[in-house]
């Protein structure tokens, strides 16, 4: 295990669960985190990707601030950086990328171990993306990265997958058969209903488990603060559902 180095957050994406963990917002990610077990209860959800139609949709923001949530009810939580193209999870943690996700796949010798690094969390480790592959849709698909996720999944007790967009890349459907959920980040306002259908069409072809939609960034009345929303997809033959769950206020600042 790879002891964490470095100190503090490098404040870009926000981390609000861990730097204000009073926040209102936090309550926002206990939400979640609890709509995600719920969603499970026929099969538990032990591993869920996060991913959205377009760049910047606040996937990374969406995982960082679940992977501390689901860590502090006790639960041992990886969190594994599978956007190959613009990883980012280590700066959202304040770690280095010098040994990853992409080290373990070529380099035989390593274990899981080797590049697993600790977070301020007790129970929240990260997998970082590594050295970014000129191939990697090849990568994801190899026996070898379906081998060191189950080795992964093996190490914690939930597992939790950055990834990149899925309307610019395959890698995103690609990576949805690792795990038992994904969950799509849409931003309010950026993203007409067509291409949140088409997000969700591209991974309804690979039979991913759509278990909900995370809006986020909803601004409400001026007053600098976003809502949140989570939406969860149910029923059969691809029928859905919407539910509104909950509503909280969300700073907007990442500099509390
Ligand atoms: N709810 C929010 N409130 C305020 N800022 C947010 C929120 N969600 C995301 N952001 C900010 O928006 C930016 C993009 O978010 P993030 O990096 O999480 O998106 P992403 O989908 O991972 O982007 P990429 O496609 O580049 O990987 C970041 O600067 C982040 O701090
Ligand atoms: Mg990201």
């Amino acid at each position: 295990m790879r002891k964490k180095q470095t100190s503090g957050y490098n404040g870009k994406v926000n981390l609000i669960t861990l730097t204000s963990p009073k926040s209102p917002v936090v309550e926002a990610y206990h939400s979640l985190r609890t709509n995600i077990l719920f969603s499970g209860l026929d099969k538990p959800i032990r591993s869920i990707l996060v991913t959205s139609p377009l760049p910047s949709g606040g996937k990374t923001t969406t995982v960082s601030n679940l992977g501390v949530t689901i860590s502090r009810t006790g639960a041992r939580v990886i969190i594994v950086d599978g956007d190959l193209r613009r990883p980012a999870i280590h700066r959202v943690f304040g770690l280095d990328n010098k040994m990853g996700l992409t080290n373990l796949l070529v380099e035989e010798n390593l274990t899981v171990d080797d590049a697993l690094q600790e977070t301020e969390m007790e129970n929240l480790y990260i997998l970082t993306s590594g050295p970014l592959p000129p191939n990697p849709s090849e990568l994801i698909v190899s026996a070898a990265f379906n081998k060191l996720i189950e080795k992964v999944k093996e190490q914690c007790d939930f597992l939790l997958v950055d990834s990149s967009p899925v309307l610019a890349v395959t890698d995103p459907a690609l990576l949805s058969r690792y795990v038992d959920g994904t969950i799509l980040v849409l931003n309010f306002g950026d993203i007409p209903r067509e291409v949140a259908q088409k997000a969700k069409e591209q991974l309804d072809n690979v039979k991913a488990n759509i278990i909900g939609a995370v809006l986020n960034r909803i601004p409400s009345n001026g007053t600098g603060y976003y809502y949140y929303y989570y939406y969860h997809y149910y029923g059969e033959h691809g029928e859905k559902e919407r539910r509104k769950k909950r509503r909280h206020r969300s700073p907007e600042s990442t500099s509390e």
